[in-house]
């Protein structure tokens, strides 16, 4: 079993990337409902709650786990890859492929304070955008919108305004998703930025990823129809609407 996890329904936006891409495996997807949302909450607390859920999530059979959050990859990766034997795979800040593909040489980037602030963000940063003007900003709220199964209402669509229109402004061609749960938003996302602007989501690079890693353990199911649990440490009732819509 492939175990997959996030602070909520966001990463639902990965598992649909990994089950695209291998149907024939099981999951078993974590919401950490209780504690979300992470992107504001101190690194030692998303390390501890990153613990817990690979115990339980290795303890009901998990062969890997993809960390299907960029804030949860910040903070925790290391730690998990210290303390356990299984592969993790987390969320690449997709800064790279946007700063190399950049013409007009300014990208945007929607993410979480917690990930803002990562040294695996700063790292990335310095390593491949060190020639292109990077405006970042938090998506304070959003991802409280996307857990209420909320893409597009006007309160929505006036919060991403006020995210999305300075990038705009300052001539940004890439908006890179470094949360989750903002590809949920993309569509609303991409009507305001435009048809020129492309919108960035890392999950189909990370399913590859955890394709090619879990290939390297044991021949991968890509045929047939495998199943998935779905957990949850609070309400579940977001996580099975989404889930069933996806
Ligand atoms: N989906 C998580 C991420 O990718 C959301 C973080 C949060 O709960 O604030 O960062």
């Amino acid at each position: 079993m492939i175990g997959v996890y996030d602070s909520g329904v966001g990463g639902l936006s990965v598992w649909k990337e990994l089950k695209a891409l291998m149907p024939g495996e099981d999951y078993t997807y974590f919401s950490d409902a209780a504690f979300c949302p992470y992107g504001p909450k101190d690194p030692s607390v998303i390390i501890e709650r990153a613990d817990e859920i690979a115990r339980m999530l290795i303890g009901r059979g998990a062969e890997m786990i993809v960390v299907a959050c960029n804030t949860a990859t910040a903070a925790a990766i290391g730690h998990l890859r210290a303390t356990f034997d299984i592969p993790f795979i987390g969320m690449e800040p997709a800064i790279k492929p946007a700063a190399l593909h950049s013409e007009s040489g300014v990208v945007g980037v929607l993410a979480t304070a917690g990930t803002l602030k990562g040294r695996l963000y700063l790292d990335t940063l310095a390593k491949f955008a060190a020639d292109v003007t990077v405006i970042e900003q938090v998506g304070t709220g959003l991802v409280e919108a996307v857990e209420r199964c909320d893409f597009d209402s006007p309160q929505v669509t006036a919060l991403l305004h006020k995210y999305i229109d300075p990038m705009i402004d300052a001539g940004a061609d890439h908006i890179v998703l470094g949360c989750t749960h903002y590809p949920f938003l993309s569509e609303t996302i991409a009507s305001i930025a435009g048809p020129d602007v492309t919108i960035v989501n890392p999950a189909p690079a990370v399913a590859r990823r955890a394709c090619d890693v879990l290939s390297h353990l044991r021949p991968v199911r890509y045929n047939g129809s495998g199943s998935t649990e779905f957990l949850s440490s609070g309400s579940t009732a977001p996580l099975l609407q989404l889930a069933s819509r996806l």
